[in-house]
């Protein structure tokens, strides 16, 4: 079976996501794509090898033809786009962030759970053989106890303020950097911790993107139920100084540390291993593994429940920064 999708969203990161389901013509199909935008909908399409187009998703939702839905929306819209592809029966794959508020996740599980519907979160850097070992070795116990975990995403954005459009402004992007790139670390943290976060403490700068309304720096603390403490450390002010790995764990047995294609292990007292992985380029595989998973029915590696999860980090960060303290997740 070829899993037909719709495209929700013709922008920048939605050329990737095309390419990924290129690259998997007998498991996944682009048949059609929808965005306001007439120029970005046709360029999308052809890209696509000839999908049909729309105007507006909705449309497509009951007259494209399709299985599934890839959303590639501006942040403010997925919410309504999620659910509304989850009401026509459609399963989902859904940038990041899942949503916005708490109660827009509540509304995305209740949809996605009385239709019957799957929802992947695109946590594209999952699909790294790297994350996915470190995993592996966390989960084995050759770490023993985690004590703590770092987790970074930091580059230096070259954003034109004329163009930064929607990311710029907090209505439409949900805050600043933070749930934009800072989703990225903050999906990974929770995932190599492999316990819930329990309370969070956070620092919001900005240290070079002034025209932003929110903040393009950030350092989150989490302490996960299980006494582990994660750190998130994101920017879009800079480039993160030589040496600064992607991710690392600390425990009671050793150490790992990660650039994202090299993985190194160090038990205690012993010597170093590591293992280089091949490059994988996340967001197309991303959309190959949803397409695949959509196909055999397997439950994608995060759903609406890990998502949410993530969600409720960057919001307890953002509560944090506003009111100077730490705070519990759940609050
Ligand atoms: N995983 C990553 O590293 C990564 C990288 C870039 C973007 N993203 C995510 O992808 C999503 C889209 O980002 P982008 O950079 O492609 O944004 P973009 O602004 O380039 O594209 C958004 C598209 O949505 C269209 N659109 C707006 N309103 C619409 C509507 N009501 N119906 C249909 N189309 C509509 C716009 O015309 C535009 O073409 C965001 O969630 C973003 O965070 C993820």
């Amino acid at each position: 079976m070829t899993v037909s999708i719709g495209l929700i969203g013709c922008g920048g990161i939605s050329r990737a996501h095309v390419r990924g389901y290129l690259a998997v013509p007998d498991v996944a199909a682009v048949v059609a794509v929808a965005d306001i935008d007439p120029a970005s909908a046709r360029e999308r399409a052809a890209q696509a090898g000839g999908a049909r187009v729309f105007a507006d998703y909705r449309r497509m939702l009951e007259d494209g033809g399709i299985d599934a839905v890839d959303i590639c929306l501006p942040h403010h819209l997925h919410a309504d786009a999620v659910i509304a592809a989850a009401k026509a029966g459609k399963h989902i794959l859904i940038e990041k962030p899942l949503c916005l508020t708490a109660a827009e996740a509540e509304q995305i599980a209740d949809a996605v759970q009385a239709c019957g519907v799957t929802l992947m979160c695109a946590h594209d850097q999952l699909t790294l053989p790297a994350v996915a070992r470190a995993k592996e070795l966390i989960t084995s116990g050759a770490l023993g106890r985690v004590y703590e975990l770092r987790a970074t995403d930091a580059f230096f954005n070259d954003f034109d303020p004329a163009t930064a459009g929607w990311r710029a402004h907090t209505a439409t992007s949900g805050g600043g950097e933070l749930i934009d790139t800072g989703y990225h670390p903050t999906y990974l943290l929770l995932h190599l911790a492999g316990s819930r976060p329990a309370e969070v403490t956070a620092m919001l700068s900005n240290h070079r993107l002034g025209f932003m309304e929110g903040e393009d720096s950030a350092r989150v603390l989490v302490r996960f139920e299980d006494g582990a403490v994660g750190e998130i450390a994101t920017s879009w002010a800079y480039d993160p100084a030589p040496f600064t790995g992607k991710f690392s764990v600390v425990g009671e047995l050793g150490s790992l540390w990660s650039d994202g294609t090299t993985l190194c292990h160090r038990a205690r007292g012993e010597a170093t291993t590591t293992t280089e992985f091949p490059h994988v380029d996340t967001h197309p595989a991303v959309c190959a593994d949803f397409a695949a998973r959509i196909r055999d029915g397997a439950r994608p590696l995060h759903t609406e429940r890990e998502g949410t999860d993530v969600l409720e980090v960057i919001l307890a960060a953002y509560r944090s920064a506003a009111e100077r303290r730490t705070v519990a997740v759940d609050e």
